[in-house]
């Protein structure tokens, strides 16, 4: 993105976004960086840029809280699916937050190509 020739517009815009994003959300409750070293498990899979491929969902700019419970609910054979049910039944309480925690923060945009 080109914002150097219109600041006033640009931070407005970076205001909107990372108003809406950084500033509302709460700070995450899980640990970022240890979620993204994580998180290795699951981008063979799903795209970290939110892109859908291949049927595999994605999984990027959840609500932490959403993506602990669907998580869990693989981890606890709640949901049936096979692949999923294997990745997840080996991840912590605290393993799971911090996935939840970097894949919440990511930004969805699945016009990157990966
Ligand atoms: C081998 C490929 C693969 C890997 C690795 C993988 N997933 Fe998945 N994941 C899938 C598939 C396929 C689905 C769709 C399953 C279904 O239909 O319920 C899915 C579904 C999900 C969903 C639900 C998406 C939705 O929209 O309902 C979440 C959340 C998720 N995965 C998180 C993870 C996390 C976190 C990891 C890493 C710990 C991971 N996945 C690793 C293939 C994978």
């Amino acid at each position: 993105m080109k914002i150097i020739a219109a600041p006033a517009i640009a931070s407005a815009a970076a205001m909107f976004t990372f108003g809406a994003l950084a500033q509302d959300k709460p700070k995450p409750k899980g640990d970022v960086a240890f979620g993204e070293y994580l998180s290795s498990l699951c981008v063979t899979c799903h795209l970290p840029s939110g892109k859908a491929v291949g049927g595999i969902p994605p999984i990027v700019a959840w609500p932490e809280d959403q993506f602990v419970a669907v998580v869990n609910s693989y981890r606890w054979k709640e949901r049936d699916n096979e692949v999923m049910q294997t990745v997840t039944a080996q991840l912590s309480d605290d393993e799971i937050a911090a996935l939840a925690a970097y894949f919440g923060g990511l930004p969805n945009q699945p016009e990157v190509a990966k």
